[in-house]
């Protein structure tokens, strides 16, 4: 999608971090934006916000009350008529070692980051397969390339994602649908700070990875970028987070000996 000017874009998470940025430099390249999350007052402060707050609607969304999806797509619909971009980006993150996680959290990250995303896309995608064209970015993570510690439901949620839309682009080509797999590292959001513990309370803590992570206005500018590009999937990130992927294609053995070193709780 190579320019956003009257583009209707539909952004889960759009309350806080990447989904509230997204929606602000969308606003100011003139698109039309649908704000979706839980907390419906900062949704309406992030709408309120906005260059262009008149054209924005906040549509609130539970990505574990999938049952809803389909009236929700609807009422996106009657105010716009079409989605040209679907930013699936809401997405949940954990700190805790397997070992103390519990199957609720692990169902959770999964229900959150992986079957909410995948059943929003699935209840959307008949208009989309209507329409001329059109896009899905999704919100994965370096996370969602190799595992890390204290992330094993998180990561397994991200990886699980690249299966799905990886298929999707695959049987949508025909009817115009594109998709870009979005691959942050450590970005400067409250991620860790909403986050899980083991036991699914929240984590609360800002994380070294996230107070020392990219800007959240930077990495918002080259996810645009991508999807400007029609890019199949990009990694966002700072240093040596944007080798990692290639060295863990090229030199494995190398890729885990340093993967090792890096310390849980980051
Ligand atoms: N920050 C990083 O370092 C980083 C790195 C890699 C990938 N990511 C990914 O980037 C995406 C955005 O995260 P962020 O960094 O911007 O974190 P954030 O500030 O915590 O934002 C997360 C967003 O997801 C929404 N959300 C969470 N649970 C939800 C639910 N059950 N239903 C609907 N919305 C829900 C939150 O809104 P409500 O609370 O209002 O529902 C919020 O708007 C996530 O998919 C994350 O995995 C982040």
């Amino acid at each position: 999608m190579k320019d956003f000017k009257a583009k209707v874009i539909w952004i889960s998470g759009a309350s806080s971090g990447i989904g509230r940025e997204m929606a602000v430099q969308c606003s100011k390249l003139g698109a039309f934006t649908i704000l979706s999350s839980r907390n419906v007052e900062a949704l309406k402060e992030v709408q309120k916000s906005l260059p262009h707050p008149e054209n924005s609607i906040v549509l609130p969304l539970d990505m574990v009350k999938q049952n809803e999806f389909p009236e929700k797509v609807e009422q996106a619909l009657k105010r716009f008529g079409r989605i040209d971009l679907l930013f699936n980006n809401a997405g949940l993150s954990q700190r805790s070692h397997l070992k103390e996680t519990s199957e609720e959290v692990d169902r959770l990250l999964m229900e959150v980051n992986y079957f909410g995303t995948i059943a929003l896309t699935k209840a959307l995608l008949p208009q989309l397969r209507k329409q001329r064209e059109s896009h899905i970015a999704v919100v994965s993570s370096l996370a969602g390339k190799f595992g890390f510690y204290e992330r094993s439901a998180y990561s397994a949620s991200k990886h699980a994602l690249h299966g799905f839309f990886e298929v999707l682009r695959l049987e949508e080509e025909e009817n115009n649908i594109q998709v870009t797999l979005l691959c942050p590292g450590g970005i400067q959001t409250n991620i860790s700070i909403n986050a899980v513990d083991g036991g699914g309370s929240a984590y609360g803590k800002m994380s070294e990875l996230q107070a020392q992570g990219m800007p959240v206005e930077e990495c918002v500018k080259r996810m645009i970028h991508a999807i400007q590009k029609n890019k199949k999937e990009v990694i966002i990130g700072q240093g040596l987070e944007n080798l990692s992927v290639k060295v863990k294609t090229l030199f494995p053995a190398l890729f885990y000996k340093l993967l090792k070193k890096r310390k849980p709780q980051t």
